[in-house]
């Protein structure tokens, strides 16, 4: 029987992650995955094929609408979408290559196979009928998470979508209804927005993004509708019938009342992601389950059974694969005997649209809640001199910072690259900066970065470019 000092069950980014950390702390390690392909959700029906297309799609109306301004002529652009779809699996490709080569260079067993833990020690990999039992001192469950179902609503991955089915439409739909104003819904439904559909989201809640900042929030979708998304907030659709020209959604209003029926030819359904945990042979084992199915964990990652421990998105927090995998290093160390460690209150958020939304720590809501006192320093692109020549000013920086002490709480950007810029943020507040700090550090000129730096002076009020 193979012996191992930790088996990983999982190969996202939480578990190739955390085998890789673990294998260069000296330990010998295993990943069980129950795919044929390595790299989970994240690399093969998440983050890397929805940025894939939102780049291709971001290319196609660019070259559409804003080469000519440039002086750029070029005829009208035309979609090959089968084209896009290849250009999106190299992608998928490419990295599923990489973290096979990562489990090869580090020396990582890889099991094919479901994993299923048989108590402290013992893991049973199954697959095509045939089992084994590998031994192992400790056992990480990241296992991640499967797509959210809503009631009476069935997807068949073709007309009725999750994002996995959305990622692969064999045409483009003329109207796509999308069920969720969070990531998902504007990310995807950009992606077919600009190569054609016409959107319409409907959301449960008064507001697009919940848990982003207000503010943010609605400007936010603002500039969506004005790229032609349509919204109905504080909406939810009850049911989805077909026929064989379209589908009819049932719309009412979240409170109840008076319905109204909506044609689509696409429904995309996210609402959200669950734990995933089947097969697992967690409740005979005695691995404990919080009450919204997710692994219970210690501060130190551990669950309640010796020597097994969990991580990314089957247990609780932002379900992120960057957090998985910062997840995946600390349990590692962790297990090595080090001090391994995730700071919650520095977790990026970035929402991948043109433009980007991107956040990171505490918003206006959550600070007036807590009762703490803050100052605001906003900047708007407009003002910003890179953002003009290039003519891309939508959006703004807006820093939240404690009154008494100038620390930064809370950063939020709309704009093109926010994604990228919410990185210095993110350093800042890991070493408890203030915004005083952000601002006396040189920015080059001219990036759009300096529009952080022009933020944190709107701190202390003296921006110098507005
Ligand atoms: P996963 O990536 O879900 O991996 C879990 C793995 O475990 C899978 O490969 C699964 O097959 C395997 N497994 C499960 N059970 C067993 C078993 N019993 N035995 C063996 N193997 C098993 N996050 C971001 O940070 N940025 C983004 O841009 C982003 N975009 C996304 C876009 C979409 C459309 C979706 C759906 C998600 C996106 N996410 C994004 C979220 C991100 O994908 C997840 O947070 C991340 O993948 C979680 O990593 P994980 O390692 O916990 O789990
Ligand atoms: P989400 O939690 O971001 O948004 C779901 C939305 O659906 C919420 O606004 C919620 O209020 C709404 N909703 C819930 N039930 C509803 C109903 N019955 N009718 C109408 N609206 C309803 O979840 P989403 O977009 O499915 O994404 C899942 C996860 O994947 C997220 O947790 C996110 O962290 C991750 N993800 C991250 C990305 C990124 O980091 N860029 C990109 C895509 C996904």
């Amino acid at each position: 029987m193979a012996t191992y000092d930790l088996v990983v069950i999982g190969t996202g980014p939480g578990g190739y992650v955390c085998a890789v950390r673990a294998a260069q702390l000296g330990m010998k390690v295993a990943v069980i995955e129950k795919n044929t392909f390595l790299g989970g959700t994240c690399l093969n029906v998440g983050c890397m094929p929805s940025k894939a297309l939102l780049h291709a799609s971001e290319m196609f109306e660019e070259a559409g609408h804003s080469f000519a301004k440039m002086g750029v002529s070029v005829s009208a652009p035309k979609l090959d979408l089968p084209a896009m779809m290849n250009f999106k699996q190299q992608g998928i490709d490419g990295n599923v290559k990489g973290v096979e080569f990562l489990m090869k260079k580090n020396k990582i067993d890889v099991l094919q196979g479901t994993g299923k833990i048989l108590g402290t020690g013992k893991v049973e990999v199954s697959a095509d009928g045939k089992s084994q039992t590998v031994e192992t001192k400790n056992i990480v469950i990241a296992t991640g998470s499967d797509i959210a179902r809503l009631k009476g609503i069935e997807i068949d991955e073709k007309r009725i979508v999750s994002s996995t089915g959305a990622l692969s439409l064999d045409k483009v739909p003329g109207r796509l209804l999308v069920i969720g104003a969070g990531v998902i819904g504007l990310e995807l439904g950009s992606v077919w927005r600009r190569l054609g559909s016409e959107v319409m989201v409907v959301e449960f809640l008064d507001r697009i993004l919940p848990g982003m900042d207000g503010e943010v929030a609605r400007q936010f979708q603002r500039i969506l509708e004005k790229q032609g998304f349509a919204f109905k907030l504080g909406s939810k659709v009850t049911g989805v019938e077909a026929n064989s020209k379209a589908l009819l959604a049932k719309i009412e209003p979240a409170a109840g009342g008076t319905a109204e029926t909506i044609e689509a030819d696409v429904v995309l359904v996210c609402i959200g992601r669950t734990p995933y945990t089947d097969g697992l042979g967690l409740k005979e084992a005695g691995v404990a389950l919080d009450a919204r199915g997710r692994v219970q964990i210690d501060p130190h990652f551990a669950t309640s059974l010796k020597g097994v421990y969990a991580i990314g998105d089957v247990v609780a927090g932002p379900m992120l694969a960057h957090k998985a995998e910062d997840e995946g290093v600390a349990v590692a160390e962790i297990i090595a005997g080090q001090a391994g460690h995730v700071n919650y209150d520095v977790i990026p958020g970035v929402v991948y649209t043109t433009p980007e939304v991107s956040s990171v720590g505490k918003t206006e809501e959550e600070l007036k809640q807590a009762g703490v006192a803050y100052n605001v320093g906003k900047f708007p692109f407009t003002a910003n001199g890179r953002s003009k020549v290039n003519q891309t000013t939508d959006g703004f920086v807006k820093i939240l910072a404690d009154a008494k002490t100038d620390r930064v709480l809370g950063v939020h950007i709309i704009g093109r690259e926010a994604g990228e810029m919410i990185h210095e943020a993110c350093v800042l507040m890991e070493f408890g900066g203030s915004a005083e700090d952000l601002a006396r550090t040189c920015h080059a000129h001219p990036t759009r970065s300096e529009a952080v730096k022009e933020a944190a002076l709107a701190v202390g009020k003296r921006a110098i470019h507005m």
